[in-house]
Formats: C-alpha cells, sequence, structure tokens
C-alpha cells in the first residue's frame, strides 16, 4: 500500500459539462473472448484501454491469437475459430480481474491444452468454487488451493458434458463461464438464474450468430455450432458513469452530459435506485447500437433521500454500490441496503470498507451481514483506504464534491484497472482532484 497512489480531493464544487466515459469492461473482455473464438476478423471501437481488459487481451495474445491495438479504443482480432486457441507458454496472470478468471476457466476447461490462471493478491483471494464446482459437474478438471481460490490448473479435456445448473447466486461470471464451457460440451447446457444479471454474453453469442436459448430466468447452449465475427460497438460503461450520476446528483449547481452510455436493463438498478432516491436523470436518444441499447444521460442537482432499496435491484446496480453509500450519506433520511452478501467477496469486502471509510468521515453508517444502513448528514474531511478496490477509490472521491475538508484516499492505483481517465474526466466536470504518490 505504501507505494501506491494517493488522491487528495478538496472539498465542495461543482460538476458540469459533457462527457464520454471509457468502454463498457464486461462487454470489453467479452469482446476479446468471442472474437478470438470466432471466424473471421472482429473489428471493435470504444474498447476499454484498462487494466482487467488488457489481462483479457494479453491471455488471448498468449494463446496464439493475433489481436491489434488497442489503439484509441479500436482492437482488432484475427479469429481462430472454436477449436484453434494454443497452449500458451506459461500462466496466464489476470491481474486483478475476477471477469477474466471466472470466464476463462469455463472456456479453458473444454480445451485440447492445460492452463494455469493466476492472479494479484486480491484476486488470489476470491471465490472461484462458484465456478469450479458446476464446471467438475460438467466434468472438467480445475485445481484450486485447498480454500477454492486460485492459482487454478486447468487440464483440458474432450470429454465435457452439459449440465443443467440452478446457480445458487446471482451471477454473470457464473453464467457466462458455463455457457463458454456449453461450447465445448456434450449435449445442452442449461443455466437458471435466481434473479436477473448482466446479459452481454447471450447478447454477443447470439450477434455472433451461435444459437442460444433464453426462457424467463433460464439459458441454454449446445454445442456444435460456430462463431461468425462481428464488428463490435463498445458502449461507455454504466459503471464508470455511476460516478457522475451520484457526483452532480449530490453538488450543487451541477448539471453534466454523459453520452453513448449503455443502458441494458441489466445494468440500470443505478438509474433506478437514484430516482427512487430523488435523483434528477433524464436519458435521451436512446439507441441500439450492435445488440446492447445505449442513451445520453443527463443528470442535475436533487435533494435525495433515503430508501430502503429494493432486493431486486441489486443484482442489477452490484458494482454500484460504493457510490450509492456515498450518495445515501448525502441523502436527507436512512437508506437501507439488504441482499446484498456478494459485496463481500468484491475485489475488497466493499461492505466492511466502505463502512469504515464513512465512519472515517463521520458518516452514521453500520455495516450489516448482508448489507449497510446509512443516516444522511454531513461528511467530514480525513483519510480513508480503498484496500486496492477501484471502485472505493473513486467512491470516496466523489464523496469530496460535500465534505467540510479534504479527502484524503490511499491505495488507488487499481483505478487503472476499470477507468484509467477517472482523474483528468472527473477533473474537467469540475471536481477539485489530484494525484500524487507517497
Ligand atoms: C461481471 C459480473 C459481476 C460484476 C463484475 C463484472 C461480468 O460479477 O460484479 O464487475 O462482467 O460478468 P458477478 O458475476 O460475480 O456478480
Amino acid at each position: 500500500m505504501s507505494d501506491s497512489i494517493i488522491f487528495t480531493v478538496q472539498p465542495g464544487g461543482s460538476l458540469n459539462g459533457e462527457i464520454r466515459v471509457p468502454g463498457d469492461k464486461s462487454i470489453s473482455h467479452r469482446s476479446i473472448i468471442l472474437g478470438s473464438i470466432a471466424e473471421g476478423t472482429t473489428h471493435v471501437t470504444g474498447f476499454l484501454e484498462a487494466e482487467d481488459a488488457l489481462a483479457t487481451l494479453k491471455a488471448f495474445r498468449a494463446m496464439g491469437v493475433e489481436i491489434e491495438g488497442p489503439d484509441d479504443g479500436k482492437v482488432t482480432i484475427y479469429g481462430v475459430g472454436l477449436k484453434g486457441l494454443k497452449a500458451p507458454e506459461g500462466p496466464l496472470y489476470l491481474g486483478n480481474s475476477g471477469t477474466s478468471m471466472r470466464l476463462l476457466s469455463g472456456l479453458l476447461a473444454g480445451q485440447s491444452f492445460n492452463s494455469d490462471l493466476t492472479g494479484d493478491d486480491s484476486l488470489s483471494k476470491r471465490p472461484m468454487r462458484r465456478v469450479t464446482l458446476p464446471l467438475a459437474q460438467m466434468s472438467a478438471q480445475i485445481q484450486t488451493e485447498e480454500d477454492g481460490t486460485a492459482p487454478l490448473s486447468i487440464t483440458g479435456t474432450s470429454e465435457l458434458t452439459g449440465i443443467h445448473y440452478d446457480m445458487p447466486i446471482a451471477s454473470a461470471q457464473v453464467k457466462s463461464c458455463l455457457l463458454l464451457a456449453g461450447l465445448y460440451a456434450e449435449g445442452e447446457t442449461t443455466i437458471t438464474e435466481p434473479a436477473p444479471t448482466r446479459d452481454h454474453t447471450e447478447r454477443m453469442l447470439q450477434g455472433c450468430g451461435y444459437p442460444i436459448e433464453r426462457k424467463g430466468n433460464q439459458v441454454s447452449i449446445t454445442s456444435g455450432h460456430r462463431l461468425q465475427a462481428v464488428n463490435i460497438d463498445v458502449p461507455s460503461d454504466i459503471s464508470s458513469a455511476a460516478f457522475f450520476l451520484v457526483g452532480a446528483s449530490i453538488a450543487t449547481n451541477s448539471s453534466v452530459r454523459l453520452n453513448h452510455v449503455g443502458i441494458n436493463e441489466t445494468r440500470t438498478g443505478i438509474i433506478d435506485i437514484l430516482k427512487l432516491m430523488g435523483a434528477d436523470i433524464t436519458l435521451t436518444n436512446e439507441r441500439e447500437v450492435g445488440g446492447e441499447w445505449v442513451a445520453d444521460i443527463h443528470v442535475k442537482s436533487s435533494q435525495l433521500k433515503g430508501i430502503v432499496i429494493p432486493e431486486q435491484l441489486v443484482p442489477l446496480a452490484i458494482d454500484e454500490f460504493p457510490v450509492l453509500f456515498v450518495a445515501a450519506a448525502c441523502a436527507e433520511g436512512v437508506t437501507v441496503l439488504t441482499g446484498a452478501e456478494e459485496l463481500r467477496v468484491k475485489e475488497s469486502d466493499r461492505i466492511q470498507v466502505m463502512a469504515d471509510g464513512l465512519q472515517q468521515l463521520q458518516v452514521n453508517a453500520e455495516a450489516t451481514p448482508d448489507g449497510m444502513i446509512i443516516r444522511g448528514g454531513d461528511i467530514e474531511g480525513g483519510e480513508v483506504i480503498s484496500h486496492g478496490d477501484h471502485r472505493i477509490a473513486m467512491a470516496f472521491a466523489i464523496a469530496g464534491l460535500r465534505s467540510k475538508a479534504p479527502i484524503v484516499i490511499r491505495d488507488c492505483e487499481n483505478v487503472n484497472t476499470s477507468f484509467p481517465q477517472f482523474l483528468s474526466l472527473a477533473s474537467e466536470l469540475g471536481l477539485n482532484i489530484a494525484q500524487n504518490k507517497p
């Protein structure tokens, strides 16, 4: 932590202007994965040039896929087809990226070669049994550490068999992992989800002409078909836009327009929750781009009020809770989140780390096993630690818009995993933030 980046945010100010935040992280990962195993050349635009998506890109290069770029968000992938990947020479290092590890474990289980997946300290602590257990039911051979964490050692097999899996948790990573394994499994693989989760994998598979069946909360895939390369226009990431949706809502005299943001309905929980809290958010220019919906989003200052967050919105806003907790701290009254225990196994324990940081800033925040209770009020200045979690770092930076004294945020290096331009775009809109190495 000591040699990491520190953000210092001066209190107050407004956010104003019009920006386009970088490309969607989930869709960027999937563009590389599906582009690599498609037949033909995939041209990607709007690709997220951040560490997580680049980890996926490098992994496929290491498996023999020729990939040009990224260059100003443009990537060209020369697909090798479903059977064209080659054994990597060493372990595939996936940094901080849970999406890379979980999706790749499914894809690699059915290859004709073995592979090892490794990650940084945070990723090496995250639960992988959620993918290795159902994959084992499909006859995959994957070794983990004793406690079910990475490194993963995968013995490729041609003997995968389709299963019907009722997911115990609402996870798009698990669903996507099993769909990718299903491309190589004998027979049909069906996944049932307990609540809707992001469906970018399904949309992109269909976009590549691969037949899948979607019925209610169930999705099925059968091996034996091919993926055709298509061009992919990655929308801006609503999870990055979220910082400014909250920022412009809580700051005075603010008005921000966020252009070309992905508004896939499995991702818009942040908008629904903020609107329930009284936020002034309007969507214009809604259009479909390559199978995903996008819009320009306009947000203005408003007095937010505390709410009980409906549990069905939790998976649809799962990455946005760090900054939503900041919104709750600025709201009138009490905000209650339940049903969000998944937050404890993200890049950090986002319930504990956010509660600790908010308390450090004298906010009345109480962690609960599956959520948080926050009583809105004043935010004081102080020093907080992001615990290497990109979204925690950016959430506390946004808190500066309403704090009474500077906020110092330690350990901000990993903002580069999802949103390297955060500092410059936030400054452009009016956040008084500086970065320094200690
Ligand atoms: C993601 C799914 C979510 C999300 C993560 C990205 C994806 O994880 O938190 O940032 O791209 O599929 P879970 O599937 O673990 O909920």
